[in-house]
């Protein structure tokens, strides 16, 4: 659950976000909207606590992250994946390399463990046997497949996706005006 309570944020005498609140419960898809330099980026940040809000909360899964060090703030930014607009594989990696970087980081698993959940995530999003092409080597769709798979792979529960043009038909609008 990601809400946020009358977030405002200004930056010198620029307001940007102006008292914005929501709720978003697990499961839910939200698409925020709007002109570039309205704020969206600015949204993101206060709701993973890179940047502070100067006034209202931030709150993820009924926690208020304003007050917390930057140790609390990692076990909650864990929490998070972020798919960025150009996707975020490394270049020099496999298919496979990148989609298991995650759980190598975080997770202690086997060999043969890791190479099976790699398949079943490529075989998901439809890039069966693709594990050892190059990532250079795929197509901007495929990429952003593959970078999805990776980050629910480190068991993120919530994700960002950044993008320039709406990725589904049924993701509900949320239009932000700043
Ligand atoms: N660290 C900062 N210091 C000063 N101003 C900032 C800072 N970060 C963002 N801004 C300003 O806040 C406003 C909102 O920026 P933001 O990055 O959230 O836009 P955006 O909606 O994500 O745009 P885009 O669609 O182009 O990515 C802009 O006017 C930007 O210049
Ligand atoms: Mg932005």
């Amino acid at each position: 659950m990601i809400e946020a309570r009358n977030l405002r944020k200004g930056f010198g005498t620029q307001p940007v976000l102006d008292g914005v609140s929501f709720r978003i419960e697990d499961g839910e898809s939200v698409a925020v909207i709007g002109r570039s330099g309205c704020g969206k980026s600015v949204l993101l940040k206060l709701l993973i606590g890179l940047l502070p809000p100067d006034a209202g909360e931030a709150l993820v899964d009924g926690e208020n992250i304003a007050p917390m060090n930057e140790r609390q703030l990692l076990r909650v930014r864990r929490k998070f994946g972020m798919v960025f607009q150009g996707s975020a594989l490394f270049d020099s990696m496999t298919v496979a390399e990148n989609v298991a970087f995650g759980l190598r980081r975080h997770e202690h698993l086997t060999e043969p463990e890791i190479a099976r959940r790699v398949a079943g995530a490529l075989e998901m999003v439809d890039l069966p046997g693709t594990e050892n092409k190059q990532s250079a080597e795929l197509s901007g769709g495929m990429r952003k497949r593959v970078d999805w798979r990776a980050q629910s792979f480190t068991n993120r529960r919530l994700c960002f996706m950044m993008n320039r043009r709406p990725v589904s038909t049924r993701l509900r609008p949320t239009a932000l005006t700043s």
